[in-house]
């Protein structure tokens, strides 16, 4: 497979389009002015995998690696093979080697206005307190740590302190459940949690210790737990057994220094549980060295993040794209990274860009489904401020239409800064998909050429690779470094979920599928159509139907349950749900519904529509008709229908989705 090109690809020259990369970008890109000053297309000619040793080069490693890729045990590849390094050690510790130590690594914007800002040598100070007292809790190397924090400095500071033990974390985002929590505590057989005793919603007290608490119950391990307290007087709450408060921990560690240590390249840096196709959520597991190497060099040549930026990723680190590009990415590069607690729209839809303007923030990158709040909202909110710091655009979590593309191109960056339509995913770990800012033009809805040293494939049901512009399953064809190495679950099932559908064991040819369909054109530009699978990707953020399905399937009265997306303007797709009920619905069904969704997952996965339907259209093998009842939601022509064993029952659905 060594003979297939490495970074190289043909790149469509400037065509004198409005969006071709913006001349002021070009001449100061980062991806362009490598430290070698070496032209870009030299950088591009080394074969692949070797090519990949450019990103590794961005890592300070402790002890050097002897091979790129060990490809030995596909799909299982390894990356970096004898390497060693530490996550934290190069999140921080080499910034004050490098005499940065008074520079801002994290400027904290809070809820409530508060403001925070953590130098390089502050960071440093709160992480090495932290993890001497997590190692004093007994927590040792390779115990996973679950944090289950709101977006408060406290939360990057406890993933740097795993990391600098190596105990890998697995952050699990703050707005789910106690009983989502208790699931991936279980499923991680994790004895130590990380939590705080609640945080502010829109301004009012919310308690989630309590949540923390139902799950402590609902795990059969002992927890060992630290609270952090955000709220003071606010919100009191009493420490129980096993339980202790997180800044006098750290006060009792008050100038501790534990040395970072080394791990092997391919150790588990973290565990990010996502959707997937079956009602459990997925444990993705990341490495250390791979992981890192790809996560700083797309910040670097996508992000176009230098240590002078500062730069702000709009999104929540509980998923994926604040681990890689809140915290990872930027902080590796030793840039200022801004954190921000709140939601777009409180006190004021102006809040965003207030922020921008104070912080003179130079790239911003956040979904789409806020660029289209931000559309709806109208440009006075922007026009408020001076936004003229901003250098780049990023988009991250769904299509970006060409509309808001469009809006976000010149209301928030004034004609002037080039946009990324990053595809990546939970599993990918990092950027794999989007052009490369000052060097490609952009085509609004088009995402854009896989990137250097990655390569993608769209094919049909056979695995063959369809025509440019025909409609395909999105695949890869090559192993990146940073890949997802298994599941915690287990092997079989990273095998099932990824790579059986489109390999050939036999020929050791493996292909990864991603779960998308896309299309590529003459150019190479990917556009991305959507997920195949049971997944909706609501408000930018990725559900599981099967899992939302098993949380109303739980409420007493439901005899069965079906639940689709349907396309919305404002949130991308929303979350439709057919019942069957066993009973009498009008009897309160609808809310005990609602509040087992809110229970099982969280308030992120409530159903926008509840149609109750006598039954649910099904084939004469007994399957339910997804395809259909996803068409109904969307109000689309429908097709044939005699295939059902019910047809009669699809006028009746569609009267009462009309009524509903
Ligand atoms: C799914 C992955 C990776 C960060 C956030 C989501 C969709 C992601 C794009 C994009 C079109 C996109 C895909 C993908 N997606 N980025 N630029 N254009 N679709 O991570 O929760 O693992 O979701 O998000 O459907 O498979 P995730």
């Amino acid at each position: 497979m060594d003979d297939r090109n490495g970074w190289g690809r043909n790149r469509p020259e400037p065509t004198g389009s409005p969006h071709d990369p913006p001349t002021s970008f070009v001449e100061q890109a980062t991806v362009t002015n490598a430290a070698d000053d070496e032209p870009l297309d030299a950088q591009f000619e080394d074969a692949w995998p070797a090519c990949w040793e450019r990103a590794a080069d961005l890592l300070s490693w402790d002890e050097a690696y002897d091979t790129v890729l060990d490809d030995s045990n596909a799909p299982f590849y390894r990356w970096f093979t004898g390497g060693e390094l530490n996550a934290s050690y190069n999140c921080i510790d080499r910034h004050l080697e490098a005499g940065r130590k008074n520079h801002a690594a994290i400027r904290w914007e809070g809820k409530r206005g508060e403001r925070e800002t953590y130098t390089y040598q502050d960071l440093f100070v709160a992480v090495n307190e932290f993890a001497a007292a997590l190692r004093e809790l007994g927590v040792e190397a390779d115990d996973v740590v679950t944090i289950y924090l709101p977006m408060i400095p406290e939360l990057p500071i406890a993933m740097l302190a795993c990391a600098r033990i190596g105990a890998p974390h697995s952050v699990v985002f703050a707005g789910l459940s106690a009983d989502a929590l208790a699931t991936r505590m279980d499923a991680a057989d994790s004895e130590y949690l990380v939590t705080c005793d609640g945080y502010y919603r829109r301004g009012d007290a919310f308690n989630q210790k309590s949540k923390a608490d139902n799950a402590r119950l609902a795990v059969e391990q002992d927890v060992e737990t630290v609270v952090v307290d955000r709220l003071g007087e606010e919100l009191p709450h009493v420490l129980g057994d096993d339980e202790w408060d997180y800044h006098d921990l750290c006060a009792e560690f008050a100038g501790a220094s534990v040395e970072p240590v080394s791990r092997d390249a391919e150790d588990m840096l973290f565990l990010m549980y996502t959707s997937g196709t079956t009602g459990d959520p997925k444990g993705v597991v990341h490495s250390t060295g791979g992981y890192l190497a790809q996560i700083a060099w797309t910040a670097r040549s996508v992000l176009d993040i230098q240590p002078a930026d500062t730069y702000w990723c709009a999104a929540d680190i509980g998923w994926i794209t604040g681990h890689s590009y809140i915290v990872y990415g930027p902080l590796a590069l030793g840039t200022t990274t801004v954190m921000y607690e709140g939601t777009p729209d409180y006190p004021d839809r102006d809040r965003l860009w207030e922020i921008i303007d104070r912080n003179a923030v130079d790239i911003f990158y956040t979904a789409p489904t806020a660029v289209r709040a931000f559309m709806k909202w109208g440009t006075e909110y922007p026009d408020r401020h001076d936004l003229s710091s901003l250098r780049l655009l990023g988009s991250v979590g769904e299509p970006i239409s060409p509309r808001p593309w469009r809006w976000y191109y010149e209301h928030i960056g004034d004609g002037e800064c080039p946009i990324v339509d990053t595809w990546w995913q939970t599993e990918t770990g990092a950027i794999m998909v989007s052009t490369l800012p000052g060097v490609d033009p952009m085509k609004p809805g088009a995402a854009g050429p896989p990137l250097p040293g990655i390569e993608v494939a769209v094919v049909d049901e056979d695995g063959n690779e369809v025509d440019p512009g025909k409609a395909g399953y999105l695949t890869i064809p090559r192993p990146w470094p940073a890949m997802a190495r298994t599941l915690y679950d287990g092997d079989e099932r990273y095998r099932a979920e990824y790579w059986d559908r489109f390999s050939d064991p036999d020929a050791d040819d493996w292909w990864y599928f991603s779960g998308d369909t896309a299309s590529v054109d003459d150019d190479g530009y990917v556009t991305v159509l959507g997920r195949v699978d049971d997944v909706i990707n609501v408000a930018s953020q990725r559900l599981s139907t099967m899992e939302i399905e098993s949380a109303i399937a739980e409420v007493d009265g439901v005899a069965e349950t079906a639940v689709v997306g349907r396309s919305s303007e404002r949130r991308g797709t929303e979350i439709y749900a057919y019942v069957s009920a066993a009973g009498d619905p009008s009897d309160g069904l609808r809310e005990r519904i609602l509040e087992s969704v809110a229970d099982a997952i969280g308030p992120i996965a409530t159903p926008e529509a509840v149609v109750f339907t006598p039954e649910l259209p099904k084939t004469r093998s007994g399957k339910i008709m997804r395809r259909l009842l996803e068409d109904i939601a969307n109000g689309e022509e429908l097709g044939d229908t005699s295939a059902l064993r019910n047809p009669e029952i699809v006028g009746e659905i569609q009267s009462e989705r009309d009524r509903s």
